[in-house]
């Protein structure tokens, strides 16, 4: 489809923005979301989408960084139905969302796939920054014996999960929760998990020692996403690794880093990393 948008595009606007368009768009069920705003001709190029792919239905642009604590943006009509809901299919799981009202990527299908492969037999999973459930019910899909605890404070996108683990069968391994994961960890999920995630860069170093407490005693696994500022020859992935071996040897946990990775730039000189972190013995505290 990118293709046959590019050679479309090509003879509508000139090159350098032609360039912009091909990188930045992205599709969520039949909802296209362009990124430059700053784009002129943005209602052509959207348009263009449309014609290219008519599944496209509706062509939308953020008027707002992504912000607060839900993780949204504002975003306006270019082109076709004016709606912000769609129903998106990944990994052969399908997912409702409201892209203006909760937080939503495709550009996390790989690491939805990546991670649900890791996980064991019978584990349980504590999922701090859930979303619309896409982690937790891949997951599910992929290790049908998983109990995976899926917390997020925003209602919308609790009430989007709480429809998404239905429509997928997955009501006896996906639990969705609304509130603060801090609360709902120190309330209810203390010492009770094999695995936590922490796919929510933002709050990952402050909400570490509420996802080691959420840890069974014997330990496990912590995924913890970041976004990264690596000028020039710096490593991303090297830079986020010191500023949580310094909070975790602060705490006086035990841990190995197993894997480190850059998923993704997210800007001039910005990436987005993750680690896999195995907790081997937990602070005293704990
Ligand atoms: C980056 S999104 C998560 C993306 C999601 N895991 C996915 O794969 O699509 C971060 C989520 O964390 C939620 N959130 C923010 N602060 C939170 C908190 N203190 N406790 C629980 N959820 C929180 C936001 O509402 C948002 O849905």
């Amino acid at each position: 489809m990118r293709k046959r948008l590019r050679e479309k595009l090509s003879e509508a606007i000139p090159q350098e923005q032609l360039r912009k368009v091909y990188n930045s768009f992205d599709i969520v069920g039949d909802i296209a979301i362009i990124k430059h705003n700053d784009l002129q001709n943005a209602e052509v190029v959207a348009k263009q989408i449309m014609a290219v792919n008519r599944n496209i239905k509706t062509v939308l642009t953020p008027i707002s960084r992504i912000t607060g604590d839900f993780r949204v943006r504002e975003l306006k009509l270019l082109a076709g139905e004016n709606k912000t809901n769609t129903t998106h299919r990944e990994s052969g799981c399908i997912f409702k969302v409201d892209v203006e009202k909760c937080y939503f990527s495709p550009r996390l299908s790989h690491e939805h796939k990546r991670l649900a492969g890791l996980v064991q037999l019978g584990e349980v999973v504590v999922n701090m920054f859930a979303g619309v459930g896409c982690f937790s019910i891949v997951i599910a899909k992929t290790q049908s014996q998983t109990k995976a605890y899926s917390i997020d404070v925003n209602p919308i996108a609790v009430q989007y999960m709480e429809e998404n683990v239905k429509i997928n069968q997955v009501c006896n391994s996906v639990f969705p929760i609304l509130g603060d994961s801090k609360d709902i960890i120190q309330t209810r999920l203390q010492g009770v998990a094999d695995r936590v995630l922490m796919p929510l860069p933002e709050k990952a170093l402050e909400y570490l020692p509420y996802a080691l407490s959420a840890l069974k005693k014997t330990g496990g696994w912590i995924h913890y996403y970041d976004f990264q500022h690596a000028p020039g020859k710096e490593n991303p992935a090297e830079k986020t690794k010191m500023k949580v071996a310094q909070k975790l040897d602060s705490m006086g946990a035990t841990y190995v880093f197993a894997n480190s990775r850059v998923m993704r730039p997210t800007g001039p000189n910005w990436y987005q990393t993750v680690l896999d972190i195995q907790i081997t013995a937990l602070p005293n505290k704990f």
